[in-house]
């Protein structure tokens, strides 16, 4: 291991010379490991590293990748915040392509809007945490057949660099389990090496029609239970369901359901008729005038949790009914938009891993 850090060191070092290195990170294993590497190999004040925050991240994102690279050395980090610009682009946006076309132009355009207002001299290089997949994925060297639009290596300000020699792809050669490898020997932390994989297009393709606010946080805190909950479980061979697991998630339908939901005795001088939808209705299976229920739409969330080594096929995870029920409830009571939970038991293929 210390030979191929040494190696990969040596090799950056010649790439970069003294000029400034601009890394886009996106919180994953990969970039995040290859931020480690760059800290190591350059000092650390020649290492800028730029993440975009679109709104359409998991749960507390942000917090969590500033702690982890200033926990490897960081001392330029920039964070862009650009929560509302995302949000307004995909407003009326339904057709899974075109949000997913909507969100990478605007990430090329920021990336080449907020590199320029760095300010880095003309030299700089850029650094990309491409991996060996990401290459075969985006056609770069085998062909594979279009079924969704990615977007993770090419933008011009990617193209512009690679034209002028000036990209540093570190691990452009290894397989995801290196990377981990080399980043758990860098010093990342476990929980950034052992985490699920999460799209470049975020929630986005986990929210089915148009994505707003309202829904990204519905999602949001579902994900973070389920997250939770596996971490906490463990399979009969003693690991946790998480690390058992390759990748699990929810997704929200863009249906809602019909449902009911208690309401206590304080509450029920106070009906809520005049809510769309709503309507107040006498629980009828307990005959108690104190227990009323209040008949509601909740949003219908899809769990999704599967095996596999590279995302090219999959297989259901068979997550046991005691799990689910649990994980179930503690959605439904956690998140009161949520009225419906199902478990998608489709395999890739014929289905593929994200919904959209
Ligand atoms: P699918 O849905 O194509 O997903 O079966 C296979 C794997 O790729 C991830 N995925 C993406 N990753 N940018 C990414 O970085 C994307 O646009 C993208 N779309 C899907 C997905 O989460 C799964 O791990």
């Amino acid at each position: 291991m210390e030979k191929i850090v040494e190696e990969i060191s040596q090799s950056i070092k010649k790439q970069a010379g003294d000029n400034p290195v601009l890394l886009l990170i996106s919180g994953g294993v990969d970039s995040t490991v290859t931020a480690a590497i760059l800290l190591k190999a350059l000092k650390p004040e020649q290492v800028h590293l730029m993440y975009m925050d679109t709104g359409l991240m998991r749960k507390n994102e942000t917090e969590f990748v500033r702690t982890n690279l200033e926990k490897l050395g960081a001392k330029n980090l920039h964070i862009i915040m650009c929560e509302n610009e995302f949000l307004q682009a995909l407003k009326g946006k339904d057709d899974p392509e075109e949000k997913r076309k909507v969100i990478g132009d605007l990430f090329i355009e920021i990336q080449g809007r907020e590199a320029l207002r760095l300010g880095l001299p003309e030299n700089y290089m850029l650094a990309q945490g491409t991996i060996y997949t990401d290459v075969i994925e985006s056609g770069q060297g085998v062909k594979k057949s279009y079924i969704k639009g990615h977007h993770n290596v090419a933008s011009p300000l990617v193209d512009a660099k690679r034209k002028a020699g000036k990209i540093i792809e570190p691990f452009a050669r290894f397989y995801k389990d290196d990377v981990r490898k080399l980043g758990l020997y860098l010093g990342v932390d476990e929980t950034v090496i052992n985490r699920h994989p999460f799209p470049g297009p975020g929630l986005a393709v986990r929210i089915l029609s148009e994505v707003t606010k309202e829904k990204c946080d519905i999602l949001r805190e579902a994900d973070a239970i389920f997250s939770e909950e596996l971490k906490n479980r463990r399979s009969p061979a003693g690991k946790t369901l998480y690390d058992e697991i390759w990748q699990a998630f929810p997704v929200l339908l863009s249906i809602r359901s019909v449902g009911v939901a208690s309401r206590s005795p304080a509450d029920k001088e106070v009906p809520h008729k005049d809510i769309v939808h709503n309507a107040v209705i006498y629980n009828e299976d307990t005959h108690n005038d104190e227990v009323y229920n209040e008949r509601k739409y909740g949003w219908v969330l899809a769990l999704r949790a599967i095996t596999s080594t590279d995302g090219i096929t999959a297989n259901v995870y068979p997550l046991e009914i005691r799990d689910l029920l649990e994980i179930s409830k503690r959605i439904t009571s956690s998140v009161k938009e949520i009225g419906r939970v199902t478990y998608d038991i489709s395999s890739k293929p014929p289905a593929t891993i994200e919904w959209e």
